[in-house]
């Protein structure tokens, strides 16, 4: 792991066989010999993609829908995030364990393909792109100074945390063992995508159930839920945080910043890069 200066950004990330990591990403390369089980279920998705909303969907199926526990436990002691905290606390965490991360394969623990169940989520990029712009600038760590003009060529350069957004899609999508999904399924079809996760996991919910699932995860609710309290600060910088964090929840925000330039510019690279049948599937109107 190297340190690299991204042009914008007051921080210093990791740089890995020419991938940009976020700075805390320190544990990376020990990340491959972590040991998964059988019953573990791995949320992935590129950064801004609906991660934290798949997450807790998820770990509210696996938990029997404890919504008391979703309300009084910090998020953060639910769901690990894998490449953030340190591999020794993960030992801590009960089955069944509900992992998030931002990581491709080539990362990922050596069993996961094998051994555990792997749910990805796909946002329109330019959405993503616009929430990440955001993000960068408010969340300690990274203090972005700059237009979104920068994130967009970083963006078509392959030099925004994770690396090149088209591999990291193709490689989810083209996994058969991977449950693919999209933030705008989550939003526009919640019922029918959170069956369809339950299903994966080997659950049933019956649709009273579904519907309070629905109602839970909703943009509104879960901004106000205190389980995501980002630090112990005092309650106005907190609410503050959650403000920042769940900002919009919407899809489309991308109109606010594109100019037809630069869509043109993003398109380029997706006609290029992007697997055909996700062009076709998800990008074809
Ligand atoms: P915006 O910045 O566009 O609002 P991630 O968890 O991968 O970091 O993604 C964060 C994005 O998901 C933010 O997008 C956030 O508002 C949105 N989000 C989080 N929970 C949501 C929910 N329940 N419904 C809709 N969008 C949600």
């Amino acid at each position: 792991l190297q340190f690299a200066e991204l042009e914008g950004f007051g921080e210093k990330l990791l740089k890995h066989n020419n991938k940009i990591f976020p700075y805390f990403a320190t544990d990376l390369l020990k990340i491959k010999s972590f040991r998964t089980r059988s019953d573990d279920v791995f949320v992935i998705a590129y950064p801004k993609s609906g991660t934290t909303w798949t997450e807790e969907i998820v770990w509210l199926i696996q938990n029997n829908l404890d919504f008391e526990k979703a309300s009084s436990v910090a998020h953060s002691d639910r769901v690990v995030f894998l490449e953030e905290k340190p591999l020794v606390q993960n030992d801590f965490f009960e089955p069944p364990r509900v992992f998030k991360s931002h990581l491709t394969f080539d990362y990922l623990p050596q069993n996961i393909e094998k051994n555990s169940k792997i749910i990805y989520v796909m946002r329109n990029p330019k959405d993503m792109l616009v929430s990440y712009f955001h993000f960068v600038k408010w969340i300690k760590g990274f203090s972005f100074v700059g237009e979104f003009s920068v994130i967009l060529d970083h963006f078509i350069q392959n030099r925004i945390i994770y690396g090149n957004w088209c591999e990291h899609v193709n490689q989810f999508f083209e996994n058969t063992k991977v449950l693919f999904l999209t933030f705008e399924d989550l939003l526009d079809s919640p019922i029918e995508t959170i069956k369809k996760i339950a299903c994966f996991l080997g659950k049933e919910l019956t649709d009273d159930q579904t519907q309070k699932l629905v109602d839970f995860t909703s943009f509104k609710k879960m901004k106000k839920n205190s389980s995501f309290f980002f630090q112990k600060a005092d309650d106005s910088k907190q609410q503050n945080q959650l403000d920042l964090f769940f900002r919009k929840g919407e899809i489309g925000d991308w109109i606010n910043y594109f100019n037809e330039e630069m869509s043109s510019k993003l398109e380029d690279k997706l006609s290029k890069e992007l697997n055909p049948s996700i062009q076709i599937k998800y990008f074809s109107s």
